[in-house]
């Protein structure tokens, strides 16, 4: 699977997305070792701490059908389906990754004007927290 291929499912995955609030809609869709594909948005609420970014509904849902070998996921985000900018994972999903991926896990994010840029979960995570 190429990189813009994930990316364009990442897009498709964020029509999905439940923004009343912000609305910035994000999609994500997560690749596994395996070659199955896992997609995710995010789920916002009304009392906001209970809101679900798009990386961690894609791990999640992977996860509980006993998915555990990763290799890249791609991130598409931005206000209203506007994909005008890079959206890069937040720290908290970042730390989710960091639970279930190697070093070299692969990170693509994009946008419409610029194209597909990846990056290893070790880069945008350095030193990271683990038991
Ligand atoms: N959000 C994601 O889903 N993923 C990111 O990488 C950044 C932020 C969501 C959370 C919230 O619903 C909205 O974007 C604005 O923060």
């Amino acid at each position: 699977m190429k990189d813009s291929e994930l990316f364009a499912l990442a897009k498709k995955a964020a029509e999905n997305a439940y923004a009343p609030y912000s609305g910035f809609t994000v999609g994500a869709a997560l690749l596994s070792k395996g070659g199955k594909i896992y997609s995710g948005c995010n789920i916002e609420n009304a009392a906001f701490s209970p809101t679900n970014c798009a990386e961690r509904t894609a791990f999640f849902k992977a996860v509980s059908e006993g998915e555990r070998e990763f290799s890249a996921i791609a991130v598409a985000g931005g206000k209203n389906l506007n994909f005008e900018e890079n959206c890069f994972p937040c720290g908290v999903c970042r730390q989710v990754m960091c639970e279930f991926c190697d070093g070299d896990f692969r990170i693509i994010v994009g946008n419409d004007r610029e194209g597909i840029k990846a990056y290893t979960i070790t880069e945008l995570l350095p030193e990271s927290f683990s038991l």
